[in-house]
């Protein structure tokens, strides 16, 4: 499909501008950068963002989350959940239960609507991301993350360097009070990106697989980043581990080829779609749709909340802005 001449490819800088372009964007506003926080993955789960929390002001950050919980979670999934998190609260994977009850104490919530809200934002991203290569063989990753609650969440965006032993150790982007990430970066590793793929009945099956020790699709992303030692184990491992839901998982690498979309069933993969620049694939552009299908006349775009761009080869470009920030 992509056969242009090579002396027509657009630069890959150029294609992630792409990323810019929106509605209601004047072309010369500059949009910001989100503040930048390190947590200590050294210190304990329950304390390691406190010192996060206390840039936010704490009434805000309790009114955007009861708004998101009222809204977005069905009322039979607060009484299932309130009964659960009782009974098994000391088997909830960590660190991610010790973090969100860390956090949780501090606003006064419970520990069961806490990992509602962590839960309710995986069912609500609508997103694109790109993966390319330039003719250098470098490799670039942009995202844009859609959403619903833009007003509350673009106040609430942050990027975090995750350190161990007191250097970083990944990168990554998030809303404060949640835990998973949708979209980082292991320095001269990887980046990681994830698109919602929806395939309805989403909070019947999430809850179901969640309690089935099924992994949130953005604590893969998180877990992913920490642990994997490359470009090739990231993939094997986001194409695998079970998921409370599908999704698309867009990764960068480091070398000629490194990327690709994975299209995820909750169990496993559902089709890998690698760069192929030698055939003129030299990039891969993921919305919400599979990419073997055509996509929706009428698409749920929502507007943008942020756009980063990331090369893990060149980690300290990292670059995230927050879009149409009223
Ligand atoms: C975060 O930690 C790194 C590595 O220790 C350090 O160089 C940097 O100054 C810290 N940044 C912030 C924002 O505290």
């Amino acid at each position: 499909m992509h056969t242009a001449r090579p002396g027509a490819r657009p630069a890959p800088a150029l294609l992630l501008l792409l990323l810019w372009a929106g509605p209601g964007v004047p072309a010369a506003a500059a949009p910001p950068a989100p503040p930048l926080f390190n947590v200590s993955l050294d210190a304990a789960p329950e304390l390691r963002w406190l010192p996060v929390l206390q840039h936010f002001d704490l009434d805000f950050l309790r009114s955007a989350m009861a708004h998101i919980l009222g809204d977005k979670v069905p009322k039979w999934v607060h009484a299932v959940m309130r009964v659960a998190v009782g009974e098994l609260e000391g088997s909830l994977p960590q660190p991610y239960a010790d973090e969100i009850r860390g956090m949780c104490d501090v606003l006064g919530f419970s520990l069961a609507d806490c990992i509602l809200i962590n839960l309710a934002y995986e069912s609500t991203a609508f997103c694109t991301s790109i993966v390319a290569q330039d003719s250098k063989g470098h490799i670039y990753h942009g995202r844009n993350l859609d959403y619903p609650f833009g007003d509350f969440l673009r106040k609430m965006t942050v990027d975090v360097q995750f350190l161990k032993n007191g250097q970083v150790a990944f990168t990554g982007t998030t809303f404060i009070g949640y835990v998973g990430l949708w979209t980082g970066q292991s320095p001269y590793k990887f980046t990681i990106s994830g698109d919602e793929r929806d395939k309805g009945w989403w909070w019947e099956n999430a809850i179901a697989a969640f309690f089935q020790r099924h992994s949130p699709i953005s604590w893969l992303i998180r877990t992913t980043l920490s642990e994997s030692e490359n470009f090739e184990a990231a993939v094997d491992k986001l194409a695998k581990t079970p998921l409370i839901a599908d999704v698309y998982y867009i990764v960068g690498g480091v070398s000629p080829r490194e990327g690709v979309v994975i299209t995820r069933n909750r169990r496993g993969p559902a089709d890998i779609w690698p760069l192929d620049p030698l055939n003129g694939a030299w990039f891969r552009v993921e919305t919400n749709y599979d990419h073997w299908k055509p996509a929706p006349a009428r698409d749920d775009r929502s507007f943008t909340v942020y756009t980063t761009v990331m090369s893990a080869a060149n980690p300290d470009k990292y670059m995230t802005r927050v879009r149409n920030l009223g």
